[in-house]
Parts: structure tokens; sequence; C-alpha cells
């Protein structure tokens, strides 16, 4: 698949068909998560690969109800949690080597994002979750103190296409030289 056309086609799926996803599009996808570039390579990610219908439904009660990703998380064989390790990324001899502290953020993000386009190119879907109570999704994984919850998506294929939000324009936000 073309990038820009993956770029541009990828969307949030919020509806799923039970079909199994298969075991080899999910080693590539975690392939692909695996050369996503990060601070001095340090790849501080760590992907929980839930399945089991039960920690699902747990995880899900994670979700406020209001959450419009909530009922993907049980219809979707699959969910992904993504992990960060703290105090690696953006850490030199222990100290946070810019005023941005801890980059685990940015390098799940962009792992994240690796994922999500990476699921499109196979045909199967994906939105990415970050409005849950991290905490409890952290008790209910096992998730242990040197490590934190960041974000997680459903993966399997979507019953529809989704249609694209507007985007600001182009000159809403860029600049050139300088701020403005
Ligand atoms: C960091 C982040 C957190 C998000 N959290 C949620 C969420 O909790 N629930 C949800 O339904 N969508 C969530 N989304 C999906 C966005 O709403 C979606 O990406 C945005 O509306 C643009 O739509 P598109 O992905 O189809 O281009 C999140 C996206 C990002 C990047």
């Amino acid at each position: 698949m073309d990038l820009m056309e993956a770029i541009k086609g990828r969307r949030s799926i919020r509806k799923y068909k039970p079909d199994p996803v298969p075991e080899d599009a999910l080693q590539k996808i975690i392939e692909a998560v695996r050369w996503a570039p990060s601070w001095a390579n340090t790849q501080c990610w760590e992907m929980i690969v839930v399945k089991d219908p039960k920690i699902k439904s747990e995880l899900a009660t994670a979700l406020t109800k209001t959450n419009p990703a909530l009922s993907s998380m049980a219809d979707a064989p699959i969910v992904i949690v993504l992990c960060g390790k703290k105090g690696v990324s953006g850490f030199k001899k222990g100290e946070a080597a810019t005023v941005k502290g801890d980059w685990l953020m940015f390098d799940t993000g962009i792992a994240m994002q690796t994922l999500c386009l990476t699921a499109y190119s196979l045909g199967l879907g994906t939105v990415v979750v970050g409005l849950f109570d991290h905490k409890k999704a952290e008790e209910i994984l096992g998730v242990p103190q040197n490590s934190e919850v960041v974000a997680m998506t459903p993966l399997g294929y979507p019953t529809t296409e989704g249609s694209p939000p507007k985007r600001k324009e182009i000159s809403e936000f860029v600049f050139y030289e300088k701020y403005r």
C-alpha cells in the first residue's frame, strides 16, 4: 500500500466483526512496532496482547460509559495495550536530558501510529483509546511500578469504513521561518 494512501485512509474504527485476526498479521504489526524510532533507540514501549474475553471485558470497565470506543473493547477479537517503561526515554545517566522529562509518551505515540498504519495496510481496524482509568488498567493487567499503561487499541476487522473527520487547513498550523 502507498504510504500516503495509508496515512490518509486510516480511520478510527469503533465497530468490529468478531472474526479472528490471523496470527501472521498480528506478528507483522508487532514487527512494525519493533522498527519504530525512539529516543537514543531506547525502545521503552511494551505491548500486552489481550485475547481473553474475560480480561477484555475487565479492561472495558476502565473506560467511562461515554467513551465512544467502549463497545469495541468487547467486540474486537484483540485489544493491544501499549505501555512505556519509565525513566528510559529522554534520560542520560538517570537524569532527564531535557525540560520535557520522560519522553515515554512521545515514543509510545510513534509506536502506536506505526501499529495503526500497519494494521490498516493489512485490512485491520484500530482506534487509539486514551480516555480511561489508567491506574485501574494497570491493576487489571498487573503492570509493574517501573512501567505505565499509555493507551490501548482494539484490533480486528471493521464492520464499516469510517468517514474522515475534518482536518485543519495547512495554513492554520504551519509557520515558515518563525512562529506566525
Ligand atoms: C491520544 C489519543 C487518544 C484517543 N482517545 C480516544 C478514546 O478514548 N476514545 C475514542 O473513541 N477515540 C479516541 N481517539 C481517537 C480520536 O478521536 C481520532 O483519532 C480523531 O477523532 C481523528 O479521527 P481518525 O482517527 O478517524 O482520523 C484518540 C486518539 C488519540 C490520538
